[in-house]
């Protein structure tokens, strides 16, 4: 095995949100290491552009709302009727509601909305991925959770109990699915400035709260890389688990920190 380039000759990925940010930089990094790329996603537009910035023998478009599941299940079945097989499912799509944080202005159908795309996207990712992946006895599906999985108050009450559910879902799956020689985990990015955020937020001072990793910001990429590790054979021993990427953030609580400048 070539541990530099192509971790994953061979393989075909389906990533819903690809068309932007972390779904589009782990296309990338994944057409590099040697895998074809199916990308689903509801902005057509942006998502022809990025395969045709990949190549047309390494990635195809195809449009899915994730909360649809037609679309979902259509995306999934011709994937399989093109490449003969899916290897790797990326739940990636999601989204932020609106950033009210008293919970008085919270509009429900904001919140069912966020849990909708970010929860039963996933959900409907992962069954329809099971279906083809449990007859070929083999298969890796990876969820993009976040920090807020795992800690609150740092979002919206939608995006917070939509990441938790997100981990819930990722653990029971992987219980479920490991008898098949499926995998299931997720990966926790802290903020990395994609479109989501930067539609968000105007404030770029938050992206050095680190908890020790200072001098050095989280990048698309670097979260690709991590998302690369679990799509590979090299994590071939890990499943239910919920790769933290942030720097330390979510291990100190700052405020009583012994280690504080
Ligand atoms: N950016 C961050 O700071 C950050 C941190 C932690 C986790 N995440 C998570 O990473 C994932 C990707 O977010 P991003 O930051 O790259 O944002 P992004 O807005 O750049 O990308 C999200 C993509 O999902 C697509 N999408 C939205 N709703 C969809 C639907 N119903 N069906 C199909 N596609 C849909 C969008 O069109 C877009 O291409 C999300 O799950 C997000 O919650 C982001």
């Amino acid at each position: 095995m070539n541990l530099e380039h192509h971790r994953l000759e061979g393989k075909l990925a389906l990533i819903t949100g690809g068309s932007s940010g972390i779904g589009c930089y782990t296309a990338k990094v994944f057409c590099q290491h040697g895998a074809k790329v199916m990308i689903a996603d509801i902005q057509d537009d942006l998502g022809y552009s990025v395969c045709r910035d990949l190549g047309p023998t390494h990635a195809s478009f195809i449009h899915c709302d994730v909360t649809n599941e037609i679309d979902v299940k259509n995306a999934i079945d011709k994937s399989v009727a093109k490449h003969g097989k899916l290897d790797i499912m990326f739940n990636n799509a999601g989204i932020v509601g609106s950033i009210k944080p008293n919970i008085l202005d919270n509009d429900k159908t904001v919140f069912e909305k966020v849990l909708r795309t970010n929860v039963v996207g996933a959900f409907l990712g992962t069954k329809h991925a099971a279906r083809v992946m449990i007859p070929a006895g083999r298969g890796t599906i990876i969820n993009t959770a976040s920090i807020c999985s795992v800690i609150g108050g740092v979002s919206t009450h939608d995006y917070t109990c939509s990441k938790h559910a997100l981990f819930g879902l990722t653990k029971n799956t992987a219980v479920e699915l490991g008898k098949f020689g499926i995998r299931v985990n997720c990966v926790s990015p802290y903020v990395v400035l994609t479109e989501m955020i930067m539609k968000n937020i105007d404030d770029e001072s938050f992206k050095n709260i680190y908890a020790n990793a200072k001098g050095v910001s989280l990048k698309p990429e670097d979260v690709a890389r991590a998302i690369l590790y679990l799509a590979s054979d090299e994590s071939k021993y890990v499943s239910g688990h919920n790769l933290i990427i942030d720097g330390g953030f979510t291990v100190v609580n700052q405020a009583l920190s012994m280690f504080n400048e």
